[in-house]
């Protein structure tokens, strides 16, 4: 059997009525099925725990994600080969915590709230392969290192260090989080993984067989990056967001690497070392997009390659062969120069020589 435990925050207010009906509904849906449990609400959030055989609360919870009256569904653990239920003889005890006047349910509802609180916000500086694994009921921490293959993205904003001294702190924050933004819901909706975060520079990795998609997450940022520019005000920092990206492919060392003080679920290896000198080499070429030959031998959509040249990178022992994609939004890229000329010319008053 398996058991779920997880977290949710209402959408909107919900009246005692509105939970009892959630409440008789469950109980009715997972008798069916021999789902057990309880669910507990308090304020603006759910707390519950769903107990059955492993597909049958597969399916409930499938249903209940979809459920639009909360959001946020947060796995706080999932346990596998259960062997006895905590809940037997309820098929959903629903139980409205912020209704009881009792101390001790009282003291047990600001718990509860204080959990959710706090894990909300573990949540968001928690890479998303840990919480994936989480969801799956496997400890991150016992995961073991592995070598695999996987293509890995590089990219961070030209000219950012000579750019950020030149504009009021608050703006240089604002304009990194919109251009992190920006790439990490491309790389997530094509099926990649935020790796890191390094300053204004993202790093992460696509399974294997997605090279077009990955190419797709970078055109795609690229666009959009290009609308911020032109919506931006005369002399605003984000008038001169321009990004570069490296791609590469290879085996990788996967896996928790870190201190007794932070651990991190990360990528090291010749090839992330590969992808970082790919991403400098867009100012070099003058193209935005730069790839190895193992990006491009993967590749299975017809993209127009174009050969950049041959390089000896930083790092690598041999010379190779590196690609670009013909593609206006490529061309799109300034060097850090010029975009420091375009800083300092106009009324934009900037201390740029
Ligand atoms: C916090 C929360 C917990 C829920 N728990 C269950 C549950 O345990 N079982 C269930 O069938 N539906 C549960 N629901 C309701 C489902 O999301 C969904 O509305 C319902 O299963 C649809 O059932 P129906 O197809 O029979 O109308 C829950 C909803 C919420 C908001």
């Amino acid at each position: 059997m398996k058991r779920i435990m997880y977290i949710s925050t209402t959408t909107s207010k919900l009246s005692d009525a509105e939970v009892e009906e959630i409440g008789r509904k469950s109980t009715f849906n997972n008798a069916k099925v021999g789902v057990t449990g309880i669910l507990l609400s308090a304020h603006e959030f759910f707390f519950q725990i769903l107990e059955g055989r492993e597909e049958d609360v597969d399916q409930v919870l499938e249903r209940i994600r979809r459920d639009i009256r909360h959001e946020g569904v947060l796995i706080l653990k999932a346990e596998h080969d259960v062997k006895q239920r905590l809940f037997g003889n309820w098929s959903m005890k629903t139980v409205r915590l912020d209704g009881i006047s009792d101390v001790l349910i009282q003291a047990i509802r600001i718990m509860l709230e204080n959990i959710t609180e706090s894990h909300r916000i573990i949540e968001r500086y928690t890479q998303p392969a840990v919480l994936q694994f989480m969801t799956e009921g496997i400890n991150p921490l016992t995961v073991p290192v592995m070598k695999r293959e996987q293509i890995i993205l590089f990219s961070d904003i030209v000219a950012f260090s000579h750019l950020s001294g030149l504009f009021p702190v608050e703006e240089v924050a604002a304009l990194v989080n919109l251009f992190l933004d920006t790439c990490s819901r491309k790389i997530v909706a094509h099926g990649g993984q935020v790796t890191k975060y390094v300053g204004d520079c993202v790093v992460a990795h696509f399974p294997p067989d997605k090279s077009d998609q990955a190419l797709h997450a970078c055109l795609e940022t690229l666009r959009e990056i290009k609308v911020l520019r032109q919506s931006a005000g005369e002399c605003r920092l984000q008038r001169f967001l321009y990004c570069g990206f490296g791609l590469s492919k290879g085996p990788v060392i996967e896996g928790n690497i870190g201190s007794s003080i932070k651990m991190d679920y990360t990528v090291l290896g010749d090839i992330v070392n590969l992808a970082a000198r790919l991403e400098s080499l867009t100012r070099e070429i003058g193209k935005a997009i730069a790839i190895s030959e193992s990006v491009r031998d993967a590749c299975c959509e017809a993209w127009e390659f174009v050969r950049a040249g041959e390089f000896q990178l930083k790092g690598q022992s041999t010379s190779q062969p590196i690609y670009t994609i013909t593609d206006p939004l490529v061309d799109d890229i300034k060097t850090y120069q010029a975009i420091l000329l375009e800083a300092g010319q106009g009324n934009c008053d900037l201390p740029v020589k």
